[in-house]
């Protein structure tokens, strides 16, 4: 248990001195495993673009199929090769099928028709945690979120709650690490307060779509907390024709790439204070200096997250809903969280937080 809790500050740790490196590869008996680590070293970058925007390396890496048990064959994995057992080897085209069926659910003009669901969910969500308010204990806010993401999906169309399963836990955590880090960074959750006032003022009348545009601070709060805490922190693929690096290297078909997310996104070569939760980060201006995969947590190219869209309006709804009725509070400082990542990123202790009715709020 202590290793599962453990896992990933064990492996940030061990990694540190490595980081000057892009690249790297570990062995794990015949199975060779390449990570790639900085997305600002020219040759990495250019890999991470072969890889990520490739129409042929979309296979996931065999090791998805340690997954399969909780995703069943959604889209998320539906192209795993899992040639140890000889069962099936899958070639893109299911994947290809399905994302062609499911491509016009997240067709902007469909999202907006799931405001109404996503309004009504989050005031349920409001009502359900009255009682942790009343109490004034601390709480596991991932229990109640957990559980509105997947009332939404008994509400959504048929191809978003088949295909999307996993979706809905990555929304969870992205919005749970959000109220943790805004318990404990309270200036920070006035400034998102006293935006959510200049669009709603007093009235609770539910959210517009034209009124999640103007979230810009919150939008830049969302991507700043999955730039810190990326519900999928790591993902992979298996390279299936050799790539070849001007360096030499030669990365041979059938490796398997790892793109850790979570380590890209705290490169200080990238980002000054890295460990420092600064939504600032997301201003044009700062985002135009970066090179545009090193901030990938929906991933990219044509293997990218399809719910990207969806995921941002559903945790703009549910978060502006959450803070224009409660102040959240968290003694935890985020860069103290232990941290587990089986395939979703998470707090091993929870995500405790204690609630208050923010009865008004007030224009400063
Ligand atoms: C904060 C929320 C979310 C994050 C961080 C996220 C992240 C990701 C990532 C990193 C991938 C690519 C995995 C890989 O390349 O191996 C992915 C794929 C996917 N995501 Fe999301 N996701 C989120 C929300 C959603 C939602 C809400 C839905 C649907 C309702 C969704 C549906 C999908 C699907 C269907 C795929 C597979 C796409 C394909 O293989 O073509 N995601 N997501």
């Amino acid at each position: 248990m202590r290793m599962k809790q453990d896992a990933m500050s064990f492996v940030l740790e061990k990694s540190k001195p490595y980081q000057c490196f892009g690249i790297g590869r570990v062995w794990v008996g015949l199975k060779l495993l390449v990570f790639l680590g900085n997305p600002s070293d020219i040759e990495v970058s250019k890999v991470l673009v072969v890889i990520l925007s490739s129409q042929v390396h979309l296979q996931k890496s065999p090791e998805y199929h340690m997954f399969k048990p909780w995703f069943g064959n959604g889209l998320l994995i539906s192209s795993v090769y899992v040639y140890e057992w000889r069962l099936c080897d899958w070639t893109g085209d299911k994947w290809q099928a399905h994302r062609k069926l499911i491509a016009p659910t997240f067709h902007l003009n469909v999202l907006k028709s799931f405001l109404g669901q996503l309004n009504a969910n989050s005031k349920i969500l409001v009502e359900r945690l009255r009682k942790e308010q009343l109490s004034g204990k601390p709480f596991d806010i991932h229990d109640y979120v957990a559980e509105t993401t997947v009332d939404t999906l008994l509400g959504e169309s048929r191809a978003l709650s088949t295909c999307c399963l996993p979706g809905h836990d990555t929304v969870a955590a992205g919005t749970s690490f959000l109220a943790c880090i805004l318990g404990y960074k309270q200036d920070i959750q006035e400034k998102v307060v006293q935006e959510l006032y200049e669009i709603f003022g007093d009235s609770d009348r539910p959210a517009t779509f034209n009124d999640t545009l103007q979230m810009k601070y919150l939008e830049r709060v969302i991507l700043e907390t999955l730039r810190l805490f990326p519900p999928v922190p790591v993902i992979a693929r298996k390279v299936t024709e050799n790539v070849k690096l001007a360096s030499g290297y030669t990365i041979p078909a059938g490796t398997t790439c790892i793109i850790p997310q979570f380590y890209l996104h705290r490169l200080p070569s990238v980002y000054p204070n890295p460990e420092e939760f600064n939504p600032d980060n997301f201003l044009a201006e700062n985002m135009s200096k970066r090179h545009y995969y090193s901030f990938i947590p929906f991933s990219a190219g044509p293997r990218s997250c399809v719910g990207r869209k969806y995921a941002m309006l559903k945790m703009k709804v549910m978060i502006s809903t959450l803070f224009r009725n409660y102040r959240i509070l968290a003694d935890m400082p985020y860069n103290k969280f232990p941290l587990q990542a089986d395939i979703i990123l998470k707090r091993s202790d929870g995500f405790i937080i204690t609630i208050e009715e923010r009865r008004k709020m007030v224009a400063t």
